[in-house]
């Protein structure tokens, strides 16, 4: 017979992006499979996760805590190299499940190949593209387009990042999208009618003004946007970029900002050949009215979710991760709980006479 038991010990490692969204994908099947966890919030959003963690720990007027036993929630804010490090390095956690960049994904795999060998889930990077083809509803693509990159302030690990349009319809999507962009109001998060507030932090802000300005040297047209949007502050103009050729930094490196790339292709064959021509593989989309492009699309593709004629659509029952650098293992849905189990087997003789 075979018997699932609990990892032990879980080390979560989550980003600042979605605080809150992101402490309870490590949570839920962590603790649904019997295990404990230490939650490290990342160092720019570590109240949410506290916050979390004050709940846990709360004494209902019927005299029980929230549910949750001493020593099963643990929240520990810290920096990476000291707080995340640790952890990755620590002989007595049992699995890492982590979130973040490709870059300290590598670190982690590496700590526990040279610690306890300890299980580990990693949802890392991405640049992933949407497809559009000839076929669709315009006004409805550049929507779907939009949102793909925009949403979030474009600081999402499965972004839209890489718009290709078929040459058919590219024109009039571009001014379409430009002028959806420009209309976007950015500005503080708290006023009625803001759409897109400041960026995370200044390396963040710096990172994604040195990377559009990438896009000017290399020959990329500034269709809007392209700068800072206030004197203070790390807003950013939404920005769109058109005449994207695959070799330009912004189509290889995840920008994690609200910079669109538009790509121009003419064939079915050589979208799939440059959708999928890179490092990462967390998603991709495709926009189209053909079922059979739609299905041979979502085949061909390296990565981990494929939407068709929608985007960045994540429920709880489905699994979501990543292909080849995007990382590996599945958050949500059932395939989640593996993650957090060891498989035991046990095997027994049964004798054959009786005495
Ligand atoms: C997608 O990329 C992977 C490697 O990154 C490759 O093995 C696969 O053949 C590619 N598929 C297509 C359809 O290009």
């Amino acid at each position: 017979m075979t018997r699932e038991e609990p990892v032990g010990v879980v080390g979560a490692i989550i980003p600042w992006n979605y605080p809150i969204l992101m402490a309870s994908w490590k949570l839920g099947p962590a603790l649904a499979t019997g295990c404990t966890i230490l939650l490290k919030p990342a160092e720019q959003t570590p109240l949410t996760a506290l916050y979390l963690g004050a709940l846990a720990k709360e004494v209902l007027w019927w005299s029980y805590v929230a549910g949750f036993p001493a020593g099963v929630v643990n929240i520990l804010p810290g920096y990476g190299p000291t707080a995340g490090a640790a952890i990755a390095a620590h002989h007595e956690i049992n699995k890492v499940a982590f979130t973040g960049s490709t870059e300290v994904g590598r670190l982690i795999a590496a700590a526990s190949g040279t610690s306890n060998l300890k299980r580990v889930s990693l949802e890392l990077g991405g640049k992933s593209p949407l497809v559009i083809f000839d076929d669709c509803n315009l006004d409805e693509a550049v929507e779907i387009a939009h949102n793909a990159i925009f949403a979030n302030h474009g600081q999402n690990c499965c972004a839209g990042s890489r718009t290709f349009v078929q040459e058919g319809i590219y024109d009039r999507f571009v001014k379409k999208a430009k002028e959806m962009a420009a209309a976007k109001k950015v500005g503080d998060p708290f006023e009625e009618g803001t759409a897109q507030g400041p960026q995370i932090d200044e390396t963040q802000f710096k990172k994604i003004l040195e990377l559009i300005e990438s896009g000017k040297r290399e020959g990329a047209k500034l269709e809007c946007g392209g700068g800072p949007a206030a004197e203070v502050g790390y807003f950013i103009k939404p920005t769109v970029f058109s005449g994207v050729t695959d070799k330009m930094r912004i189509a290889r490196e995840e920008i994690f900002g609200p910079v669109q790339q538009i790509l121009k292709f003419k064939t079915f064959d050589e979208a799939v050949m440059r959708a999928n021509d890179t490092q990462y593989g967390l998603a991709a989309g495709i926009v189209t009215n053909n079922i059979d492009k739609a299905l041979m699309f979502a085949q061909s593709v390296h990565a981990g979710s494929v939407w068709v004629n929608c985007y960045d659509i994540v429920i709880p029952q489905a699994p979501f991760g990543g292909f080849k650098s995007s990382g590996y293992g599945r958050e949500l849905g059932e395939d989640s709980l593996k993650e957090y189990l060891e498989v035991k087997t046990i095997t027994m003789r049964v004798p054959m006479k009786s005495s």
